[in-house]
């Protein structure tokens, strides 16, 4: 295949590229299996002033597969164009705040998300990074006795116990969070070892909503938990990425994790998420049924 790509590693991590020269609105269909092919392999991948506009993220994301939501601001600007106040703690800034923590995201959905396209539109002077963690390299970085004793364990995945975790008081059926996932629907249950479905790599799924070991004390879970986190988002295995405005990157919400870090909340921060919808056959929970109403959002 003919290489069309400027595609540069990240240094000193075990993944992600930025791949430059390419404008993700206008991609032939050779130049889009060679960055498909690419974000299998990085599982991150960076476009450096793209500025796209709505329709043009969607089409992009949509190149990837069906969406879970199509174009969500993440973002401290309200409607009005005023900020939110950071002591406030509404229920977005809650979500914001929610999101600095290690995460997968919908996790504690049916049907776990895929991956998403994120960009950025107006960036802090300072701060403000996104954080990603490659779960394929924690993975392979386990000694073996610790593979062997997590490979048949599973924990329940949810935004009510992530949150709460925080201090954040959830309301079920409160409207503004439910199509974030606090739905009053099964907590799904997923196995802490996952396997990619295009690469068949493993990797750890883990992160901020996963809690509850079956079969293990409550206790002894968390401290499980917590320690796995705590090993996997370390360097090599990290990189978090100082955004510009105009940034676009896309992620593999299969076998990676990420954080948003604090900012100076007197100052706009403006990104949009496009987040590409799971495979039942290879995202849904344990036991799950596949297809829930309650997933869109
Ligand atoms: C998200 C998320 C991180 C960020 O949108 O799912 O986790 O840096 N965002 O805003
Ligand atoms: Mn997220």
């Amino acid at each position: 295949m003919a290489r069309t790509l400027g595609i540069e590693p990240l240094a000193g991590t075990t993944f992600g590229a930025v791949v430059k020269g390419v404008k993700v609105t206008a991609l032939d269909d050779a130049t889009w299996r060679e960055l498909h092919a690419a974000w299998l392999q990085y599982a991150l991948l960076i476009f450096p002033d793209q500025h796209l506009k709505r329709a043009e993220q969607i089409a992009f994301a949509r190149r990837f597969g069906p969406l879970e939501f199509e174009m969500a601001a993440i973002s401290n600007v309200k409607a009005d164009g005023s900020l939110r106040i950071e002591a406030d703690n509404d229920d977005v800034m809650k979500i914001l705040k929610g999101n600095m923590g290690w995460h997968c995201d919908s996790t504690y959905m049916p049907v776990q998300a895929k991956g998403a396209v994120f960009s950025a539109e107006v960036v802090p002077s300072i701060g403000g990074r996104t954080g990603f963690a490659d779960m394929r390299a924690a993975w392979d970085a386990l000694d073996d006795a610790l593979k062997a004793r997590i490979e048949t364990l599973s924990a329940y995945h949810s935004l009510h116990h992530s949150q709460s975790k925080l201090g954040h008081q959830t309301n079920k059926r409160d409207g503004e969070y439910s199509g974030y996932g606090l739905h009053d629907g099964p907590v799904p249950l997923r196995q802490l070892v996952k396997v990619h479905p295009e690469t068949g790599r493993k990797s750890l799924l883990i992160g901020r909503h996963a809690h509850n070991i079956p079969g293990m004390d409550k206790a002894d879970s968390e401290r499980l938990l917590q320690e796995l986190v705590d090993f996997a988002c370390q360097p090599p295995r990290i990189y978090h990425h100082d955004w510009a405005a105009g940034d676009a990157v896309v992620w593999d919400n299969r076998c990676l994790l990420h954080q948003a870090t604090p900012w100076d909340m007197t100052q706009p921060r403006v990104m949009w998420h496009s987040r590409i919808a799971g495979d039942p056959r290879s995202e849904a929970a344990l036991g799950g049924s596949a297809v829930s109403a309650a997933a869109s959002g």
